[in-house]
């Protein structure tokens, strides 16, 4: 593009409230409470910058100073957030007019005045639009501008935000896999399979740790359906567990767990070679 964005527009979906799962997780995340400049970018906010206004108000909640920047690499989006920005500031919405929020054309390249980096990076429904391939050149681009203990989350969700899964990834590369599901109403676990992230949605077939993963919390989800009856949060807690002790590096505790999340390792998932 003549803005010297790098990548590819694409459809600019997006929703209210669409983000919450991995915006809870990411508030939680000790790389946003710890950093000297909390400086978070939402990469591909999309048509609206209602979820990039969002992730500003729950990232504020664990960390006041937190400073958010929506950017796009359609410049009429950046041009309509900016108009909503306008209605925020004045007051005409339910978001805070001194909110610490702004909108700028960019893309992979994650431009920031002043040599600043980005404690945290969100990208997210954007790279399911573009070919596998070009997903490690993207992370790559987005990783070189985190700070030193900063963290790329690169993920995906449905239409409402009931399914949601997000890869996190550091200096040293991808880290860890979350998925995250409204537990009520659940058959089954691997109903995520259809929102992975790009680096694994084409892999889900026998053979790969991705189909072993998504087959055992299937199993186990089964398996625990008697726990229903204490409701599903209990049920995916021992899910979770059940995952631990049969070997998966599984992370976090019961906390994360009852909001129908899981982490696990990296190690564990990645695509076979
Ligand atoms: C489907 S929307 C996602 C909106 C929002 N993040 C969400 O999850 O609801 C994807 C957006 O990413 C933008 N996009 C695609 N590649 C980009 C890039 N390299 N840099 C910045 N924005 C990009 C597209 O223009 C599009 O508006």
């Amino acid at each position: 593009m003549a803005s010297g964005a790098v990548g590819t527009v694409t459809r600019g979906t997006t929703n209210t409230n669409r983000l919450r799962r991995v915006d809870r997780w990411i508030a939680a995340q000790p790389e946003l409470r710890r950093t000297h400049d909390p400086v978070v970018v939402d990469l591909g906010y999309g048509a609206s910058g209602v979820t990039a206004l969002e992730l500003q108000q729950r990232l504020a909640k664990a960390r006041a100073d937190v400073e958010v920047v929506g950017l796009e690499i359609e410049p009429g989006r950046v041009r309509s957030a900016n108009q909503q920005l306008e209605a925020v500031r004045d007051g005409r919405t339910g978001f805070d007019p001194a909110a610490r929020i702004r909108f700028a054309l960019g893309g992979f390249e994650v431009p920031l005045p002043d040599g600043r980096s980005a404690a945290v990076i969100r990208a997210f429904n954007v790279l399911r639009q573009y070919r596998e391939v070009e997903v490690p050149h993207a992370w790559e681009r987005m990783r070189s501008r985190l700070q030193p203990h900063g963290l790329l989350v690169e993920g995906t969700c449905d239409e409402i935000g009931r399914i949601s899964s997000w890869i996190a990834l550091d200096a040293a590369g991808p880290r860890s896999l979350s998925v995250s599901l409204r537990l009520r109403g659940l058959d089954a676990p691997s109903i995520v399979a259809e929102r992975l992230p790009k680096a694994l949605i084409h892999r889900n077939v026998r053979g790969e740790p991705i189909h072993a993963f998504l087959s055992e919390l299937d199993r186990l989800w089964r398996i625990h359906s008697p726990l229903a009856a204490y409701g599903p949060s209990q049920r995916w807690i021992a899910v979770a567990q059940g995952m631990r002790d049969s070997g998966w590096p599984v992370h976090g505790g019961r906390s994360r767990w009852r909001l129908g999340e899981l982490t696990v390792g990296w190690e564990a998932v990645a695509p076979a070679e």
